[in-house]
């Protein structure tokens, strides 16, 4: 006899605040049999799956999934396989699953790779995307301004190197976020000011999290230590 599928659940945590969780995701976290969180080669710990710390009454199995942030594609490829292979085997079994993913699953996420090739291995498994606050709208809500109003422009941008296209990007726009900013900050910054010559800047660590940071002043900014969850929002005009 065939076992039924599992079912997966691809559920946003928020950005670090366990308040941020939604009340689906806290039930689908509650009544799944697998919690999957996503480290990387050098983190013991998750930090969605930390999110998750909270969730009383949770009797799931927790697993990790390791992605690697390697420069070698090859190498990526191989975790994204492996992890995909993983979760393909517990939904295979009936088990249903949540991969708790930081932010929202569809904004810059692990959760778009593994998606694929799980359902390059099972095409008929059932997936349900759960959405989660993202980083930079908790980071806006705490400067408590618009992020966006009217005929504005809001633009994401995953600022890895600082490029031409990002140049582009930040000409034809009104409110700029940029995530992963970590390896070249400084030059964003000055990319921003350079391009934008924005009423207001803001720079967000680790929101959510013990040690949060906000500044809007860029020589504040500099001389921050570089953190993987930052990012930075620039307004080119002032809110009035
Ligand atoms: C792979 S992207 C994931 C984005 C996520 N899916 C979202 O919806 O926000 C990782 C980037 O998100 C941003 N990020 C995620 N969590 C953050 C946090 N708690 N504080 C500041 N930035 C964060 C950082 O720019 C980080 O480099």
């Amino acid at each position: 006899m065939n076992i039924p599928l599992g079912k997966l659940y691809g559920v946003g945590v928020g950005p670090g605040d366990p308040q941020l969780l939604t009340l689906k995701a806290v039930a689908i976290f509650r009544k799944v049999q697998v919690i999957f969180a996503i480290t990387g080669p050098n983190s013991q710990e998750s930090v969605s799956g930390g999110i998750l710390k909270e969730l009383g009454d949770c009797r799931a199995r927790r697993e990790n999934l390791l992605f690697s942030m390697a420069g070698s594609m090859e190498e990526r490829i191989a975790c994204w396989e492996q992890a995909a292979q993983r979760v393909t085997e517990v939904l295979a079994a009936g088990e249903d699953a949540a991969i708790a993913i930081l932010g929202d699953p569809l904004i810059y996420s692990t959760f778009g790779y593994l998606r694929r090739q799980i359902l390059r291995r099972l095409p008929e498994a059932p997936i349900e995307v759960v959405p989660g606050i993202t980083s930079f709208q908790a980071a806006a809500a705490l400067r408590g301004e618009p992020l966006v109003e009217n005929r504005e422009i809001l633009t994401v941008i995953p600022a890895l190197e600082n490029s031409g296209a990002n140049r582009e990007a930040l000409k034809n726009t009104d409110t700029a976020v940029l995530l992963k900013t970590y390896r070249n900050r400084d030059d964003h910054i000055r990319q921003v000011i350079e391009t934008m010559a924005p009423a207001s800047l803001l720079y967000a660590a680790r929101i959510g999290h013990n040690g949060a940071v906000l500044e809007t002043d860029p020589g504040a900014i500099a001389a921050l230590p570089a953190d993987y969850l930052s990012l930075l929002i620039a307004k080119r005009t002032a809110d009035a």
